[in-house]
């Protein structure tokens, strides 16, 4: 099985050099290339997704991915800006379904900002549609406003879009992922307001018909906010389209008391996927060694869990992330007093050994 390794940016290589050494010490044979990607294509080939980083992306089985962005390349036109290196995957790669799970990892309560009897116990699966939506739809753009109060003007513009395959394929996805859990899933929309997610709603409700076991709701996106800070805990999956599920998940991911503790997995129609915390490149603290590999590690067990049938594997690591947090080990974004704080290569020497 082949695994394309691709750091990217700021803290990416750090943390994924952590990954790596965690899933050669399995005792599976995989096979890793690394290849540059984000401002790190760029600076190597001139293009922030190369050619030979896509093709090595598209052979292989599954793609660990690390995260791209860095302010250096900020000013680039946005063809070539980092971040249309994952867009660029993602698209390519048909990657429409992204998991984001948010677990509260009991020794990590003291971490979130909520109180914690409002988090403690946390553990809720956002889908996100990921090819779709005003990411994607065209036209877009800088043009003439061509009505209106400010006819005549520049104005920016972008498109809402979804077609009805698009949403029943995350609803199917959605569906399934909360028959495997507690039943219940959320569709997150705007209904009141936008066309585009009045007819999600619609197509979700029908894709609904196929799964009489699973309870479906329905919820505004401010108000989805709203109860992700006030009783996230009533949530068990949420599904909802690329831009609103972009907010949330940042939103659900702090209510754990760090972002640096969440992997994500972004799959398409036959499992194969890419694999990423859910945190940027965090170019602020890049190469300190102080950035918590957690969620690029718990992002290889996702990845051994959906993309490469190793199940058994999965569980070792996800043991293994919590016993080093038993055993009181904290980077700094996660530290109280009274635990112990350690550096990125600390954490990840610490989890293989817990594995082994
Ligand atoms: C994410 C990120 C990306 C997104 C950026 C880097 C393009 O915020 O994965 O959530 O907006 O999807
Ligand atoms: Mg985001």
């Amino acid at each position: 099985m082949k695994i394309a390794v691709l750091p990217g940016d700021g803290i990416g290589p750090e943390i994924v050099e952590q990954a790596v050494l965690i899933l050669n010490a399995l005792g599976e044979s995989f096979e890793m290339e690394t290849a540059p990607v984000g401002g790190a294509g760029y600076a190597a080939h001139g293009h922030p997704l190369p050619e030979a980083t896509l093709k090595l992306a598209q052979e292989a089985d599954a793609i660990l991915f690390g995260a791209v962005g860095d302010w250096k390349y900020d000013t680039l036109e946005r063809a070539l800006r980092p971040e249309q290196a994952i867009l660029g995957l993602r698209k390519n790669l048909n990657l429409f379904a992204n998991l984001r799970p948010a677990i509260l990892y009991p020794e990590l309560a003291g971490a979130s900002t909520l109180k914690p009897e409002v988090v403690s116990g946390l553990d809720i699966l956002i889908i996100r549609e990921l090819t779709g939506d005003v990411y994607f739809g065209q036209p877009r753009g800088v043009r003439v406003c061509p009505d209106g109060p400010f006819k005549g003007q520049r104005e920016g513009f972008d498109t809402m879009r979804y077609a009805e395959g698009e949403i029943r394929r995350i609803a199917h996805v959605a569906f399934q992922a909360a028959q495997k859990r507690d039943k219940r899933l959320t569709s997150v929309d705007k209904a009141n307001v936008l066309e585009t997610f009045q007819f999600w709603k619609d197509i979700v409700t029908d894709v609904h018909r196929e799964y009489p076991d699973v309870a479906l709701d329905h919820m505004y996106v401010d108000n989805a906010a709203m109860q992700l800070v006030r009783a996230p805990k009533k949530f068990d999956v949420m599904v909802t389209g690329n831009l609103f599920g972009d907010i949330l998940s940042d939103c659900a991911a702090m209510l754990t008391g760090s972002i640096g503790m969440l992997p994500s997995a972004s799959l398409d129609a036959n499992n194969k996927g890419l694999y990423e915390p859910s945190h940027g490149s965090a170019p602020d603290i890049a190469g300190k060694g102080v950035a918590n590999p957690l969620a690029t590690i718990l992002s290889a067990a996702m990845m051994l869990r959906y993309s490469l049938n190793k199940a058994q594997q999965a569980d070792r690591i996800e043991a293994a992330v919590k016993a080093v947090l038993a055993q009181g080990l904290r980077t700094p974004d996660i530290y109280e007093a009274g635990t112990r704080k350690v550096g990125t290569k600390e954490m990840g020497a610490a989890v293989l050994q817990a594995l082994l």
